[in-house]
């Protein structure tokens, strides 16, 4: 321990990257990855940064168990939905969140996703590994091609815009919906923006890129899904409340939705159980941000946000 120093509490764990510069300065306190609230509440008392993660929510109670001293709320993530900002703002708590470094791993992860689903590749292997394959059969998981389809993208942001580029890339037609118009994406990539439903209708890949906010919560529902339609493909790596996983799993059931790629649910980590029975649907366990660069590069942005503001600095990525 480091006498007099300030504390940072990290609610689960940080990666070396991020830890080690940590502990030089301050004194460290961490919860480890199977941290329960309880444990949480326990170590928080005295913090003047705490580092969350997107399943760790920071709310009123955490925030005052910190105490006064609490300068920063480091989220280790580029989503901060499970932060309550206001509360932080109220207290004058500045947030930070990890933008850019992820930015490829995810994009890369929605388009694997995307090609996963599309060429219902979790039905495919489950057979195979089940001894359910009697060899080739040329009606057998028949998929949709990206070259030649369209391609929607919801929310045009820093994820967005490099995942229509890879879809731009194997040869799709681009459309976009969102708050506003983003002119380099349609010129660099011909995206046209639509209205959600004109999208969804038109397009044979919906990819979700919107943040989890009040507006966006339920936003793919039952009628949605209808727009999407039996060939359509639905994909998700941004945030479980996005979708009705009920109703994607009915959907997938009935035959009126094509195929779904799903990394993120609400309630994580419990998946719906008729999403995971439901066919043509590839399940991840939020890992669109899990590569060795992309993952380092948050664990480094987390630590960079907490010491500027302990050293009295602007953070490099602050929400608030
Ligand atoms: C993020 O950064 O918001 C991701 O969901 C974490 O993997």
């Amino acid at each position: 321990m480091n006498a007099g120093a300030q504390v940072v509490v990290i609610a689960r764990v940080l990666l070396p990257a991020g830890l080690e510069p940590l502990r030089e300065r301050f004194e460290v306190r961490e919860g480890g990855l199977e941290a329960t609230r309880e444990r949480l509440l326990e170590i928080a008392p005295g913090a003047n940064a705490l580092v969350a993660d997107p399943s760790v929510p920071v709310d009123r109670e955490l925030l005052d168990t910190c105490g006064d001293g609490l300068r920063v709320v480091a989220n280790f993530a580029v989503g901060y939905d499970n932060v309550d900002l206001e509360a932080c703002r109220e207290r004058g708590i500045a947030v930070t969140n990890t933008p850019d470094v992820l930015t490829e791993a995810t994009a890369e992860l929605a388009l694997a996703l995307t090609l996963a689903a599309a060429r219902r590749m979790s039905d495919a292997e489950r057979d195979l590994r089940a001894g359910r394959w009697r060899g080739w059969d040329p009606a057998a998981y028949r998929g949709i091609e990206i070259w030649g389809s369209t391609v929607g993208v919801v929310g045009m942001g820093r994820i967005g815009h490099r995942y229509a580029r890879l879809a731009r890339g194997l040869g799709a037609e681009i459309l976009y919906a969102g708050p506003s118009a983003k002119p380099e994406a349609e010129s660099e990539l011909g995206a046209r923006r639509l209205g959600l439903d004109g999208l969804l209708e038109a397009s044979d890949v919906v990819s979700l890129h919107a943040p989890a906010i009040p507006e966006t919560r339920g936003l793919i529902g039952p009628r949605e899904l209808e727009l999407i339609g039996p060939d359509g493909v639905l994909v998700n790596t941004s945030r479980g409340p996005l979708v009705d996983s009920e109703a994607v799993a009915e959907a997938l059931e009935g035959g009126t939705l094509g195929a779904a790629g799903l990394d993120v649910y609400e309630g994580e980590p419990d998946v719906p159980q008729r999403l995971l029975a439901a066919p043509r649907c590839v399940l991840l366990p939020h890992i669109g941000s899990s590569t060795v660069p992309a993952r380092d590069g948050m664990a480094r942005a987390v630590t960079d946000n907490v010491i500027a503001v302990l050293e009295e600095r602007e953070p490099p990525s602050r929400v608030v």
